[in-house]
């Protein structure tokens, strides 16, 4: 991505990252969950959130309908668009994870390049990033239509409707793979909090 601003520098401050998952006893992180419309991504973050609640973990989630509200409501669908929506929330994520908080994503992304950005970003601040396929056929996620979307889409009211008429790119190695149209909602969360357990992420 061009930077438009020049002679800029990061400024370090006195507290460190350390410093900081002391304070809360757990480190940061970005789940980043990807899927089609419907396939279940927010419904597994509230879920997550509330579970690591309980046990104590600082957690937030960043939704794709919420941030199109707010800070992204200047972006539509377009390929180029979608990447500009990923590359912001991705650098949002990597800022909320660097502040210590178990950042739970869900945004469709579609593009595996967009999310390979997204997973660099982490790597060049060695921020723990882990991709969260959430995996539901077509087919179920077109049958649950929460929103009414895909009705709109195959009546051709909305165009370039993610797995109708625009791209979904599935993760070729996923570092978790929920089957959402097999799973139960608690096998699901006990997965990703198992797994950041075990990456010595959450105690
Ligand atoms: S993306 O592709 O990652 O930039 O999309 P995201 O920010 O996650 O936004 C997806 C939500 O926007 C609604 N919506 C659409 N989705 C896909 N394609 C088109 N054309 C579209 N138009 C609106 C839809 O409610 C998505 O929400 P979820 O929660 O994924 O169902």
């Amino acid at each position: 991505v061009e930077r438009k601003a020049t002679n800029v520098h990061w400024h370090e401050g006195d507290v460190t990252r350390e410093d900081r998952a002391s304070i809360l006893g757990h480190k940061g992180v970005t789940l980043w969950f990807t899927g089609l419309s419907g396939s279940g991504k927010s419904t597994i973050a509230v879920a997550v959130e509330k579970a690591l609640a309980a046990r104590g973990v600082l957690s937030y989630r960043l939704d794709g309908d919420n941030i199109r509200l707010g800070i992204n409501s200047n972006l539509g669908f377009s390929a180029e668009d979608r990447k500009e929506n990923i590359r912001r929330v991705g650098e949002i994520s990597k800022l909320f994870a660097d502040s210590g908080v178990v950042v739970l994503s869900s945004f469709i992304s579609p593009y595996r390049e967009d999310r390979e950005m997204v997973r660099r970003m982490h790597e060049e601040g060695d921020l723990p990033y882990l991709e969260v396929f959430v995996d539901c056929a077509l087919e179920e996620a077109e049958s649950r239509d929460p929103k009414g979307l895909y009705k709109k889409a195959r009546a051709g009211e909305i165009r370039g409707f993610t797995g109708i008429d625009d791209p979904y790119e599935a993760p070729l190695s996923p570092e978790l793979h929920l089957r959402t149209d097999r799973m139960s909602l608690e096998e699901e969360v006990e997965t990703v909090i198992s797994s950041l357990q075990a990456r010595g992420i959450i105690a």
